[in-house]
């Protein structure tokens, strides 16, 4: 966990940069009650909802550090953050449409990343091996991505396939427009040693120039990826949240 550090006091971020936040979701009791004191009533009313107590207090604990997050870049308050939503549910802020951020969350973590006037994606996932080897990858992969994953020795196939899966879905997290993007008509790189990209998009040959994807490293037991638009970032931060 050495590559995450604690953030400095005060937070900026170029627009060549990005900044990846680790999470946390096993806050303690005190904390999460402050945290979920900064949620907006409809926030709140969504944490309400969840039939799982253990579903409510991630959404709660991510959100609330998202909240705080973004509140540290604006120099605004966690509670006066105002989120809108895309007709695909994507979250960006209101008022400052300029800072980006996407957030994901898997296990005992969220993920989130900000940037600077450009979409972006993360997605976090915890490995299990068992989804690995069933036809998970048939179904939602493309036929290359298949392909290069069942060429590899077995052992090897466990942690391609879900830096495949986080991949695709950062980037179809940072396209922001859901499962209306088919999973099947793009390809990312898998195979191990290979730099993080977007190989090709079928519907728009030039989407794949566009784009630029960052294997960010994970707790142990987990796979994560950014996708973020245009050229790599030229500086990419990893802080750890305290919890
Ligand atoms: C909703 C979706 C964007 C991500 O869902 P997910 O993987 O269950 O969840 P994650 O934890 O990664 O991300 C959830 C967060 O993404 C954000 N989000 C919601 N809709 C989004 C959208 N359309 N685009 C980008 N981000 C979105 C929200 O902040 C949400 O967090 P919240 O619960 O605090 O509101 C959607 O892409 C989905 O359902 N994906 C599943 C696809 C799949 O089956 N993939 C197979 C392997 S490739």
């Amino acid at each position: 966990m050495s590559e995450w550090t604690v953030p400095p006091a005060q937070l900026r971020l170029a627009p060549d940069e990005l900044s990846a936040w680790l999470i946390p979701i096993d806050a303690p009791p005190h904390r999460l009650r402050d945290l979920a004191e900064t949620l907006s009533p409809d926030e709140q009313r969504r944490a309400a909802r969840f039939h799982f107590e253990r579903d409510r207090i991630r959404f709660m604990a991510a959100r609330g550090a998202l909240r705080g997050i973004l509140g540290a870049y604006l120099r605004r308050p966690p509670a006066e953050i105002v989120f809108a939503y895309s007709p695909h549910g994507k979250p960006s802020l209101a008022d400052e449409p300029s800072l980006s951020f996407n957030i994901s969350h898997s296990g005992d973590w969220a993920l989130c990343a900000v940037a600077l006037n450009r979409r972006i994606g993360v997605d976090i996932e915890s490995i299990q091996p068992e989804l690995a080897g069933q036809s998970i990858a048939e179904r939602f992969f493309s036929p290359r991505e298949v392909a290069e994953l069942r060429a590899l020795p077995s052992a090897e196939q466990s942690a391609a396939f879900f830096r495949c899966w986080t991949r695709k879905e950062a980037f179809v997290k940072a396209r922001g427009e859901g499962l209306s993007l088919p999973l099947d008509r793009f390809d990312v790189s898998l195979r191990p040693g290979a730099p993080p990209a977007l190989l090709s998009t079928l519907d728009d040959p030039r989407e794949a120039d566009r784009w630029s994807i960052l294997a960010l490293p994970a707790p142990p037991g987990y796979v994560a990826s950014a996708v973020v638009e245009g050229p790599s970032p030229s500086r990419v931060f990893r802080f750890i949240q305290s919890p």
